[in-house]
Order: structure tokens, then sequence, then C-alpha cells
């Protein structure tokens, strides 16, 4: 069954108060650059404490070197996911893959806030963002990484060229899209192959998040 992460991109008060609430659904935690700089240690220990997973979305992208050595104090923190830019080039996700021992890296290909423009911006040469995720997956793969950060729209491709671990955000239960371009629900995600379902404000912002967990699970199951 695919796994539930959520993004806790909250402060470290309610990211704490929801790792507490949560913790007995068996979840992954995501913590993000905000959460990281403002206490993030205090949040990992307690999601280990608890027994849930630790994704450490820092989306890493800088020399091989910088990176390699960031892999290295992620395996010391007992980080279980952490994320690094696929744009970062082949020598810096295979200095980082030579790194992980227990902690899974995840190569993040084209966020899921942008669309065709962005490759136009890059001046890349793919026509669509199908096309050029899947180029990036493709290279994850080949560098020694665990799994990629897609969108739901290219996990099937992606999926069926190179089984990796796919990790799918931009996944909705309410109409609102906020700064996502590119969204789709939990059963379209698992579908599609996606391994892990990552959501944040339609979890963290609903009246009752434990509801909205529970109910993702049982989508999850029935997807
Ligand atoms: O609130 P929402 O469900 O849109 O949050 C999505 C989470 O997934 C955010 O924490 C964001 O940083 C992360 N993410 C993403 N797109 C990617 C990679 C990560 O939205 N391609």
């Amino acid at each position: 069954m695919a796994k539930l992460c959520v993004a806790l991109d909250v402060d470290k008060d309610r990211a704490i108060k929801l790792v507490e609430e949560l913790s007995d659904l068996g979840l992954v935690f995501k913590i993000g650059p905000k959460l990281f700089l403002e206490g993030g240690r205090e949040v990992i220990e307690l999601v280990k404490d608890r027994e849930n997973e630790v994704f450490l979305d820092l989306k890493l992208h800088d020399i091989p070197n910088t990176v390699k050595i960031a892999v290295e104090e992620a395996e010391r923190l007992g980080i279980d996911y952490l994320t690094l830019h696929t744009l970062g080039g082949r020598r810096m996700l295979e200095w980082a893959a030579s790194a992980s021992q227990s902690v899974k890296l995840l190569g993040v290909t084209v966020l899921t806030s942008h669309d065709e423009s962005y490759l136009k911006f890059l001046r890349s040469g793919f026509g669509t963002v199908e096309d050029f995720s899947l180029y990036l997956a493709e290279t994850a793969k080949e560098c020694g990484l665990h799994g990629v950060v897609c969108s739901v729209k290219e996990a099937r491709r992606i999926k069926e060229k190179t089984g990796l671990f796919l990790v799918t955000p931009g996944i909705r239960i309410s109409s609102e899209k906020g700064d996502q371009e590119r969204v789709s629900s939990p059963e379209e995600a698992v579908r599609a192959g996606s391994d892990m379902i990552v959501m944040g404000r339609d979890i963290y912002g609903s009246r009752d998040p434990k509801e909205a967990v529970l109910s993702v699970l049982e989508r999850i199951c029935e997807g």
C-alpha cells in the first residue's frame, strides 16, 4: 500500500501537535526548510521516538561535495528520506548516492508548481514536462538514487520505464489548487503507481486533521 506523507509546512508548535495527534497512524512526516530552520531537530526526534518516518525536504542543489556532506549529516540524524534536485547534474547525484546508506535519496524532477513555460525558461529542448521529467528520472536511476518526486501526470510512465520509488505531491481532496499547477486525487495517484502521497494544506489546514488522514488512507486503500 502507498504511504501517506504529511507535509508539516507549519510552525514548530503546530508541527509538534500534529505529530502527537497523528503519529499512531503510521505516517511519514515531511519537514521542509522553514520548520527545519525553526527547530527541525526537535521535531525529527519526536517523529523518530514515535516510530514514524522522517522526510527531510531540503531539495538540495549545490556542488557535489556540499551535497555529499549534507547526506552524511542526514545519515547521522537518522533521516529516512532526503530530497535533492536532479537538475543538480550527474556528478552531484552520484556523489550524494555514494554517501547514502540508510537514507533514501529522492530526486526532484519538475516541481508540480511548474508547467511547460518552465521548459522554455530553461531552454531545455524538451517540449513537454512529461518528457523532461522522464529524462530526469532516468538520470536519477542511473546515478543510484532510490526514487523521484514527480507529479501524478508523469508517474505511470516513469514507473514503467524506471521502476523507481515514486513520491507524488500536488494531491487534493478539496477543490483548492493554491500555487500547484498540476493536482490529482489520492486514487489517481495510487493508480498511476505512486508509492508515497504527499499532502500538506488539505491535512493540516482541515478542521479535523485526523479525520482527513483517515479518509485519505481509506481512499489510498480503495484506489
Ligand atoms: O500543501 P500542499 O499539499 O500543496 O503541499 C505539498 C508539499 O509537497 C509541499 O511541502 C511542497 O514543498 C512539496 N512538494 C511539491 N512539489 C514537488 C515537491 C515537493 O509540492 N515537486
